[in-house]
């Protein structure tokens, strides 16, 4: 139900897209990884499940904000089409079983539909390493005759999922690794960190060139995960589209510098705080361009929000995605809630209305879901967003948050017909 004012307090989790990275990086170690912050998330979940079926014991801890990995001595390395459709990270558990096992098959991924996410830069930087890799009933298997050796990677595109892959697999090979043009996103720090604790000497964390000195074993570890940026950004977005005033705990403002600064060009009061920030805002929002980029530019995990803030927003706005093609789908969904958004490739011209006008609408990857969610808080009458499991995905409590912070949003069972 649109018109409500957010104010209040929410609190951030760990970050679903390190979380699932580090639940990965636990295959590296024999023994007990404790991971804390971790989301009660559909797609933690999924990880959790294809981690047991490689053979490891994972619990949820009684105080719900951790979990405990147990990893055997040698797990299996088989990580099938039924989890992977679900959840793309999988892919994730492809360097470190290379690297512990000697063999890793995974079914390719599905995912997101946010377009084609090619894995051609895992594949090479792994062959590099001196892996084999082939492409068999559609299952990526990955083999080694000896231990991974160090090699030069330069990948073409700074892509977090090939960064996390060669880092997981160069960490257990004989010798220095330099991967050039790496990505820098609070993640990949997230996941160094846990590595080097781990015992892995990895130099240039943060930088767009990691070199990463390859030991022989490691050792599973307790780690934090880092806070989620892009569930914080998102409540960000949501009281400065609903004029709202709300403080967001356990968020790092320094990871999100491009989104605050977007907040207070479009006429937000942004304060950091000691464990986070508060968006204010009491006016109708200005319209901002946006440029996505891989970190530190601005994220595509952000756009669809930003979009639906220049829909109510006074003025134009560019809205340029360079990461994902197919995210401007979303866009359909925002014209059926009454916004004025025009797209051409890989651009979209929003330009502000004074009120969308609430109707049913499509969530199609996760994102598009908090878009449509953030359109919905701010339009006249009722918006119904439907498949809201993508939300779920990566927002944990999401609805009870919306309500503790005033708005009016009900999650409704469907009869979907056959
Ligand atoms: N790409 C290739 N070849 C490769 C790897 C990537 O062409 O070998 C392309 C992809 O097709 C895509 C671009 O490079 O166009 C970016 O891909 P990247 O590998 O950087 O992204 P990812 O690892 O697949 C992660 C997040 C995404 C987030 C992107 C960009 C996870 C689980 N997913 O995906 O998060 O949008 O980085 O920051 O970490 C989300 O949380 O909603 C989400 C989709």
């Amino acid at each position: 139900m649109g018109g409500a004012r957010l104010a209040g307090e929410v609190r951030v989790t760990g970050a679903k897209n390190s979380v699932l990275k580090l639940m990965a990086a636990s295959l590296l170690a024999e023994g007990l990884t404790v991971l804390h912050e971790v989301p009660d998330i559909l797609d933690v979940e999924y990880m959790a499940e294809l981690l047991r079926r490689l053979g490891c014991d994972v619990v949820r801890d009684t105080d719900g904000r951790s979990v405990s990995i147990a990893v055997p001595a040698v797990p299996l390395h088989k990580a099938d089409y039924d989890l992977v459709r679900r959840l793309r990270a999988s892919i994730n558990v492809l360097g470190p079983l290379l690297a512990r096992c000697g063999e890793a098959d995974v079914a390719l991924p599905g995912g997101d539909n946010i377009g084609s996410r090619g894995l051609d830069m895992h594949v090479a930087g792994l062959e590099k390493l001196g892996a084999t890799v082939r492409s068999e009933h559609g299952f990526l298997i990955a083999t080694r005759d000896k231990r991974l050796h160090g090699a030069s990677v330069w990948l073409d595109f700074p892509s977090v999922g090939a960064t996390e892959n060669l880092l997981m697999a160069a960490v257990l090979a004989d010798g220095v690794t330099v991967i050039d043009n790496a990505a820098r996103e609070p993640e990949i720090v997230d996941i160094c960190a846990m590595l080097t604790a781990m015992g892995a000497t990895i130099d240039g964390v943060g930088t767009s060139t990691l070199e990463i000195h390859g030991v022989d074993s490691l050792s599973p570890v307790t780690h934090t995960t880092v806070p989620d940026r892009l569930v914080a950004g998102t409540w960000a977005v949501a009281a400065a589209m609903t004029r709202g005033d709300v403080t967001i705990r356990n968020a790092r403002a320094d990871h999100l510098d491009i989104a605050l600064d977007k907040l207070v060009s479009s006429g937000s009061v942004v304060d950091v705080l000691d464990d986070g920030f508060r968006v204010r805002n009491h006016d109708r929002p200005r319209a901002v361009d946006i440029v996505t980029l891989p970190y530190p530019g601005f994220p595509t995990d952000l756009q669809p929000q930003f979009i639906a803030l220049n829909s109510i927003a006074r003025g134009a706005a560019m809205v340029t995605e360079n990461l994902f093609e197919a995210r401007f789908r979303f866009v359909n969904e925002m014209v059926r809630l009454g916004a004025d958004v025009r797209t051409d490739g890989h651009h979209a011209l929003v330009r502000g209305k004074e009120s969308l006008s609430g109707a049913p609408v499509e969530a199609a990857d996760i994102r598009a879901g908090a878009g449509l969610v953030l359109a919905g808080l701010v339009a006249e009458g009722v918006t119904t967003v439907y498949e809201p499991h993508h939300v779920d995905r990566g927002y944990e409590g999401f609805i009870g948050d919306l309500g503790t912070l005033g708005a009016d949003v009900t999650r409704i069972e469907v009869n979907h017909l056959t």
